[in-house]
């Protein structure tokens, strides 16, 4: 059997190789970095399972519905019930592999988190995506060793093979001896983010760059709703990135406050009694910038009421990571924090079954954008991701099995256009480009300024070419969509437009981006 090519090796990737794996279907799971220094490694505060286990009567229908309305009903309703209805199975699964999550006296504790009315985070204290990849890590070994399994670490996706529109296969470049192999075979793509595209400013690693977005979107893969960026709540900067202080700390109690006056002012209670500092992540990133923008100051988060034992049994892995950056005791000190880029809702074009437009190319994780809508909620990425890479290996297993020989690949010399990366000085202008018009407040002046800095560049070679589209990708979604909806708010039209309640769809053609809006299915179940 012909191997199925997996790009990249975090929580989505291993996911889908182990079904693949469980199945005896062989893969390749290709990426820039091993598993254990995946994005999914610095996952923090938790994965939501409507597991009811502290007696809220909650369902996965409950879950379903947060899902929906925290991402302001943008995403996919189909592909949205298959998730939360699969949760509770996966989240019971990482348990029989050995993941320990926090427990009480039966059975798991589950936390709050923003935008949800029930207690449905699982946690690991507040290192949960290290321990969930630890697990899935060594469950991947056991297919390793039969074969069924190969890493391809320290491994570039350079290209789609294509013939007539169906991906074929897959380039990739060894990045130590710089060799090049073509892969035939079906693709799944689980390559991340686009942090690349804001180094600096985004809680992510910039490993995950949006190269492989980008390569994929000049060659034909249509991307869902570009414009669509979280920007988590409490961030911190450090050297080189930002710092995520998980939202497990305001889930356990922490809130968030500004100087008015001289006076503390808790200002998520009183503007949004309902959910307060648990609101969803874009209503508390935007009130922030608000408040700040009237009082000026900063907004602190202040934990400094949480008991001693919250510290020690759920949170003492945040404090030390506090302490050692910021020289700061959280639990005596409120810290300074601002909304920084933390997630992309908008990505490639996939269906509930994770299929893209290309037939052929698959794709899962952060890289897709049917889960989110226009605004993710906490704990649901770890599980979309998980979720994904399995729903997509089982859509592979049922139409995507080719009868092929499994072949070693075939290093050999071969230039691609696509072997120079994008130079520092231009991934800077881009980046301040980008975030010029996709703040956490936008309008259409910005957005059209943007969209001309954008096109005096002079991208110079294939890959700073790509990149181009896809930041034009972003800022004309981002420029179209002339309403207000969640991550999404534009001060010119701060409404929502429920005629434009559709997916925002770009594609590249004759050497342009188009954007079109696609209607959303109805739900099926
Ligand atoms: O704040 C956090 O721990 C982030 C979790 C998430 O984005 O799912």
């Amino acid at each position: 059997m012909q191997r199925i090519h997996i790009i990249g090796a975090g929580l989505a990737g291993l996911s889908a190789a182990v079904t693949l794996g469980a199945a005896g279907i062989p893969c390749h799971l290709i990426s820039l970095q091993p598993s254990e220094r995946a994005q999914s490694v610095l996952a923090e505060g938790g994965i939501n399972a409507a597991l009811d286990t502290m007696g809220e009567g909650d369902t996965p229908e409950q879950h379903f519905q947060d899902t929906m309305r925290g991402g302001v009903y943008l995403a996919d309703p189909n592909a949205v019930a298959n998730l939360t209805g699969g949760a509770p199975e996966i989240v019971r699964r990482l348990e029989s592999l050995g993941v320990p999550f926090n427990r009480g006296e039966h059975d798991l504790i589950l936390r709050n988190f923003g935008g949800q009315k029930r207690k449905r985070t699982a946690y690991v204290k507040s290192s949960t995506g290290k321990i969930i990849m630890t697990a899935l890590i060594d469950e991947a070994r056991k297919y390793e060793a039969a074969g069924l399994i190969r890493r391809l670490p320290h491994h570039a996706f350079l290209r789609l093979m294509k013939e007539n529109g169906q991906c074929t296969g897959v380039r990739i470049r060894d990045c130590y001896s710089g060799m090049t192999a073509d892969l035939p075979g079906t693709v799944l793509l689980c390559s991340g983010g686009m942090n690349g595209l804001f180094p600096g400013m985004t809680t992510g690693t910039t490993q995950n760059s949006g190269d492989v977005t980008a390569a994929v979107f000049a060659q034909g893969a249509a991307l869902g709703n570009p414009e669509m960026l979280q920007y988590h709540p409490t961030t911190v900067g450090i050297p080189g990135k930002r710092m995520l202080v998980t939202e497990a700390a305001r889930g356990e109690g922490g809130r968030l406050y500004i100087l008015r006056g001289g006076e503390k002012w808790y200002f998520m209670e009183e503007l949004h009694p309902e959910l307060g500092n648990l609101s969803p992540r874009d209503v508390v990133a935007r009130t922030m910038y608000f408040v700040r923008r009237e009082h000026g100051g900063s907004v602190y988060l202040d934990m400094t009421a949480l008991p001693e034992d919250t510290w020690q049994k759920k949170l003492s892995d945040l404090r030390e990571e506090i302490e050692h950056y910021l020289a700061i005791d959280p639990k005596t000190e409120p810290i300074p924090v601002q909304e920084g880029i933390h997630y992309f809702m908008g990505g490639l074009d996939t269906d509930a079954e994770h299929r893209t437009n290309l037939p052929g190319l698959y794709a899962a994780g952060e890289c897709t954008c049917q889960y989110h809508g226009a605004n993710r909620l906490g704990g649901n990425s770890m599980l979309g991701a998980l979720y994904g890479g399995r729903r997509a290996a089982q859509t592979i297993l049922r139409e995507g099995l080719q009868e092929a020989p499994d072949q070693q690949p075939e290093f050999r010399e071969m230039p691609d256009a696509l072997d120079a990366p994008a130079s520092p000085g231009f991934i800077r202008p881009v980046s301040d480009i980008l975030l010029s018009g996709l703040g956490i407040v936008r309008n259409e002046q910005a957005l059209d300024a943007a969209l001309g800095a954008l096109a005096r560049l002079h991208p110079e070679n294939a890959r700073e070419e790509n990149r181009l589209a896809l930041a034009q990708a972003m800022l004309l979604g981002a420029r179209e969509r002339r309403e207000s909806r969640g991550a999404h708010y534009r001060e010119d039209y701060p409404q929502q437009d429920d005629s434009l309640r559709k997916t925002t769809i770009a594609v590249f053609a004759d050497g342009q981006v188009h954007v079109t809006f696609r209607p959303l299915p109805e739900r099926r179940m």
